[in-house]
């Protein structure tokens, strides 16, 4: 039988679960734990149990809760100026935009502040870029994206979604998107047409349950990309900044993008962050008016976004997180077997399918919970681990061994 947490009805916890039932939209479906407070992997919930973070804020917490780092870079801006508006010049916004092009080996960037805003800057870059450099006629623009995508949550990207439930009740939807299966360079090759201006892809699909390309296959796209003068964009939202065991999961394949899209860890969890960091000749096509954001590029993101750059230019984050992947990677094929049908890794970044016939990824969520393990469901029966990267590796042990408990008990 199911172990489901129980949430004791006169507990802090189910006071707040109630609130929060009370006065807010149910667009989402939490884990019965309500979260005070945290730090590094470890989170503490009002009634004062203790919880490994394995989910880490989707990667949003790649360097953890709290870093002392981040912390003090955003205490410090905090006293000084926290928003200008880009009516203005801030002294923040070109040392982060700097350091981040360097980081990324590219030349410009665009900073905006959730993903979807991020992704939808990329969209709008590129269609420009198509009509603007590429030649492409007015309005006829096209854009291949994957099957199995997820891109944020805006009306134009939930266009292109293959998940029937993030498009259902929200059409009419936006034209101009070609979606082609996943992980297949043949067919993606066959979308391309000279209305094509750009291919945009996740190096990794994180929401479709840690999906990981065939060797190759980025490669190859980008090989179609540069002989069709088509832009490739890498959405590195959740695969980018040290997730992967590299800054970029790109740079695994060997593949420098057109533009990469970033947004999550940028932020160091602590505001939200993002950018489209790219070539000149794309972000160029940009004139003042055509684009623009109240909050993009505000003194405190921007002194938070430059000190996490700051931690990535040590490479140490993407060191631990190869090398305390490629242990969790190890543990976690011992659990393949008649449980768990596959585990699929890069980096510190796991998908775990269990054996439908067993439980529901749900059900594994919540009796991970009930042993302080806490980690995301995706389409079923996968589960998600992303820990933040700061783990320690006897943590990531004890975490893998609460994983392979809750799945015989
Ligand atoms: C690859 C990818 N792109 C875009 C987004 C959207 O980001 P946000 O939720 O900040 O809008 C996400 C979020 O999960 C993502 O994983």
């Amino acid at each position: 039988m199911t172990s489901r947490p129980t949430v004791d009805p006169v507990s802090l916890t189910a006071r707040d679960i109630a609130l929060d039932d009370a006065v807010t939209a149910h667009n989402y479906h939490p884990l019965p734990v309500v979260i005070a407070s945290a730090s590094g992997a470890w989170v503490t919930d009002v009634d004062g149990r203790r919880y490994l973070d394995c989910l880490a804020g989707y990667s949003a917490l790649n360097f953890g809760h709290g870093h002392p780092v981040l912390l003090d870079a955003a205490r410090e801006q905090l006293e000084r100026i926290t928003l200008t508006s880009r009516a203005f010049h801030n002294d923040r916004m070109g040392p982060f935009c700097r350091d981040l092009a360097d980081l990324a080996g590219m030349d410009l960037v665009l900073p905006m502040n959730t993903g979807a805003e991020a992704v939808e800057t990329a969209i709008k870059v590129s269609r420009k870029w198509g009509y603007d450099v590429k030649g492409v006629p007015a309005d006829q623009a096209t854009i291949i994206v994957a099957e199995g995508n997820f891109h944020g949550r805006t009306t134009t990207i939930i266009s292109f979604s293959t998940d029937p439930v993030a498009r259902a009740g929200f059409g009419p939807f936006t034209p101009g998107f070609r979606i082609v299966p996943y992980g297949d360079a043949a067919a993606l090759g066959a979308a391309i047409d000279e209305t094509t201006v750009a291919v945009l892809i996740e190096p990794v699909q994180g929401e479709a349950g840690v999906q990981v390309p065939p060797p190759g296959y980025l490669a190859e796209v980008r090989e179609m990309c540069t002989a069709a003068n088509v832009l490739l964009v890498a959405d590195e939202i959740q695969s980018g900044l040290g997730r992967t065991g590299s800054t970029f999961a790109c740079e695994l394949e060997g593949v420098v993008p057109d533009a990469y899209v970033l947004g999550k860890a940028l932020g160091g969890g602590i505001v939200p962050v993002s950018a489209v960091v790219a070539r000149r000749e794309v972000l160029e096509v940009l004139t003042p008016g055509s684009h623009g954001s109240t909050f993009g590029g505000n003194p405190l993101a921007c002194a938070v976004g430059q000190a996490v750059v700051g931690l990535l230019q040590t490479g140490e984050y993407q060191a631990r997180a190869a090398e305390l992947g490629a242990r969790m990677r190890e543990r976690l094929l011992d659990l393949v077997g008649d449980r768990v049908t596959a585990v699929r890794t890069r980096g510190l970044w796991a998908g775990v399918d269990v054996d439908p016939a067993l439980m529901s990824g749900r059900e594994l969520c919540e009796r991970l919970l009930a042993r302080g393990v806490l980690a995301k469901d995706t389409h079923g029966s996968t589960i998600r681990l992303a820990p933040p990267i700061v783990i320690g590796q006897d943590d990531l042990d004890w975490m893998v061994d609460q994983l392979a408990e809750s799945l015989s008990s």
